[in-house]
């Protein structure tokens, strides 16, 4: 009779085991997104925690792509390519906050200075599919972008703000990991 306890007992945790996830996603790959997207590659990003999401396709050059990273319901993500150069300074971004109304915004912009506008712009590649969604305590963006002069490689750069005013996202802190928050990445080797 013990034994048949036990073995029960045992059963129930392991299918409790393996039905949640009890312990938290320690990397990208662990993580599960609403609407059943999936995507084939995933970094998790060295700052800010932030993690990118995709699925290149190498004949089109585009890639789908969500990218997310943890944000009070106050503050901004961006996530960005720069095909000009490394760092901020000409990079092509597409920004996500809580409008004042409450509702999510997400566009484009251009960041053009050191002192952006971060008003809606068009870029130089392609944009397609933008949302957005708050969860978690996360920002997500998904978009398909591309394709690039330099086709899967491309400078990316990514950056979060705590302050929106007037709908309009502020600077961002300049701590090491606002100003480390960029490096290169190719959509085919990840
Ligand atoms: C890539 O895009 C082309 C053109 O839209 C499409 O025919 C093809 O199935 C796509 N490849 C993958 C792997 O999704
Ligand atoms: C919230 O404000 C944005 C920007 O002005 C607008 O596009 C959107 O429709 C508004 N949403 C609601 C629910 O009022």
């Amino acid at each position: 009779m013990a034994i048949t306890i036990n073995f029960g007992l045992i059963l129930f945790f392991h299918i409790l085991a393996s039905n949640f996830d009890i312990l938290p996603a320690r990397t990208c790959s662990n993580h599960k997104f609403t609407a059943r997207r999936v995507y084939s590659s995933c970094q998790d990003l060295p700052h800010l925690s932030a993690h990118l999401h995709w699925t290149y396709n190498s004949s089109t050059g585009q890639a789908r792509i969500a990218y997310r990273a943890r944000q009070g319901s106050s503050g901004w993500v961006a996530w960005a390519v720069n095909p000009n150069q490394i760092g901020m300074v000409g990079s092509e971004a597409l920004v996500a906050f809580h409008n004042s109304n409450g509702s999510m915004a997400v566009y484009p912009t251009l960041i053009t200075s050191y002192s952006p506008s971060m008003l809606p712009g068009e870029l130089s590649f392609q944009v397609s599919g933008l949302s957005t969604e708050y969860s978690n305590n996360e920002i997500t963006i998904y978009a398909v972008v591309g394709p690039f002069a330099g086709g899967s490689l491309v400078n990316q750069v990514w950056q979060a703000g705590s302050l929106v005013l007037d709908d309009i996202p502020q600077m961002h802190a300049v701590s090491q990991q606002n100003l480390q928050s960029t490096g290169e990445l190719d959509f085919l080797s990840g």
